[in-house]
């Protein structure tokens, strides 16, 4: 790597904590973290909010048709793609305050960064936040990315059902959030999404930078079970068609094979529903929600084969019916090795120890990979906590990545703007 031309600035730790504690009140569940399902009132004024700090740096802001947000830097020929970071701002509802948050507000400190320093780079430097990365309102996860990128239709996406019984395109307009820029979206030169590791990998080394090599793949469904109900008290186990003890067999089905499988194979029974859910009735309907993940797509088919066996022999047995929806299906995703290079030799470049891994948690970036040369930059989090509102990264770790995030960007956005030279060496 040449020496840097360029006298990059440093990020500023309290703008960017200022930003992530103003963000996380939006939503404050009252025990350190914050709830916005995608599409909600909250979701919403979270959006007005960063939005806002878009327009207060002067960034050109869109909307398009799934409601993801760009913010670009103006003042550059419109033939010079930008430099693309972000990440998404709705969470779950026990998120913590960084997963996804992160990356949009390290995005905006490092435009603010640049522009108070002056920088004169080649190309505009934009951040985004995409909509529904989550998922957990309305699957698949990834949502606004997949649609940005070009991996699902937007009358599709717009389509959607959600767990609550409405569709994403009355949500997105109920909120104001249903723009016209086109979709798929315009391919960036490169992306970087910064975000919490969500695993104990780097706590567990000492490290504050983990170098992305790319995503694991993830297999969502729904499984519906129908059986019969009946009384608690007088039906004989032997004349039961018992819908909830189907679903708890599964669940425990689930468990079995991602132990039996082996690491990194996951299973999980996130939610599961009873009907009538009284205690004194045997179930006559579960649904419940089956999460598969793999870094391995073989491996993870297999897991999927296995399940369906179980299923179809539980059916048999216990005098059942049961249905699949499929939720969300991404294979494993590798990024650009000439990215993840950079990450690393930026990251040692500002004295951190690096190490590569896989993320185990999806992400945008895993979209923005189909189109453009893709990274990802982890921090730490403290227990590998996330999705959990005692989610935690110091401050001094996320102020690094920030300023990993400022170096590979302003790399990738000096230099000749010849389309395929992705930075200069
Ligand atoms: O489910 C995931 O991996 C991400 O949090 N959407
Ligand atoms: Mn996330
Ligand atoms: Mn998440």
């Amino acid at each position: 790597m040449s020496d840097d031309p360029l006298a990059l600035p440093q990020v500023s730790e309290s703008r960017l904590m200022a930003r992530l504690e103003a963000l996380a009140e939006i939503g404050d569940t009252g025990d350190g973290g914050c709830a916005r399902l995608a599409l909600t009132d909250e979701d919403r004024a979270g959006r007005d909010l960063v939005v806002g700090w878009m327009e207060d740096l002067g960034l050109e802001v869109t909307v398009d048709g799934i409601g993801n947000v760009v913010a670009t830097q103006p003042g550059f020929d419109s033939e010079i793609a930008p430099v693309m970071c972000g990440s998404h701002i709705d969470t779950v509802r026990t998120g913590g305050r960084y997963d996804g948050n992160y990356g949009v507000l390290a995005g905006l400190e490092v435009i603010e960064a640049a522009q108070t320093a002056g920088l004169e780079l080649t190309r505009p430097l934009a951040v985004a936040f995409f909509t529904d990365e989550e998922g957990a309102r309305f699957a698949p996860d990834m949502l606004g990315s997949l649609a940005y990128a070009g991996g699902i239709g937007i009358e599709d996406a717009l389509d959607i059902v959600g767990i609550d019984g409405v569709t994403v395109g009355d949500e997105l307009r109920r909120i104001g959030y249903a723009g016209g820029a086109p979709l798929p979206g315009r391919a960036p030169h490169a992306f970087v999404e910064v975000h919490v590791e969500q695993g104990p990998v780097l706590e567990a080394e000492g490290l504050t930078i983990g170098a992305v090599t790319g995503v694991q793949g993830i297999s969502w469904q729904e499984i519906t079970i129908s059986g019969q109900s009946n009384h608690a008290g007088t039906t004989p186990m032997s004349m039961r068609h018992d819908a909830g003890f189907a679903a708890f067999a599964i669940g425990a089905f689930v468990r079995g094979l991602a132990i039996e499988i082996g690491p990194p194979q996951v299973g999980t029974v996130g939610k599961i529903d009873l009907e009538p859910n009284l205690v004194n009735v045997v179930a006559r309907t579960a649904r419940l929600t089956v999460d598969l993940r793999n870094t391995d797509e073989t491996e993870l088919q297999s897991a999927e084969a296995k399940l369906v066996a179980f299923l179809g022999e539980l059916a048999e047995r216990e005098g059942v019916t049961i249905e699949r929806r499929t939720l969300a299906r991404f294979e494993p995703v590798a990024f650009d090795e000439r990215m993840i290079g950079l990450v690393e030799a930026t990251a040692e470049r500002l004295g951190h120890k690096v190490r590569r891994l896989p993320s185990g948690a999806g992400h945008d970036a895993q979209m923005m990979a189909r189109i453009c040369p893709t990274a990802m930059v982890f921090v730490p989090s403290v227990g590998g906590i996330s999705h959990n509102p005692a989610e935690y990264t110091s401050p001094g770790d996320l102020t690094a990545g920030t300023q990993v995030l400022l170096e590979v960007m302003c790399r990738l956005a000096s230099g000749p703007t010849d389309p395929d030279q992705l930075y200069e060496m």
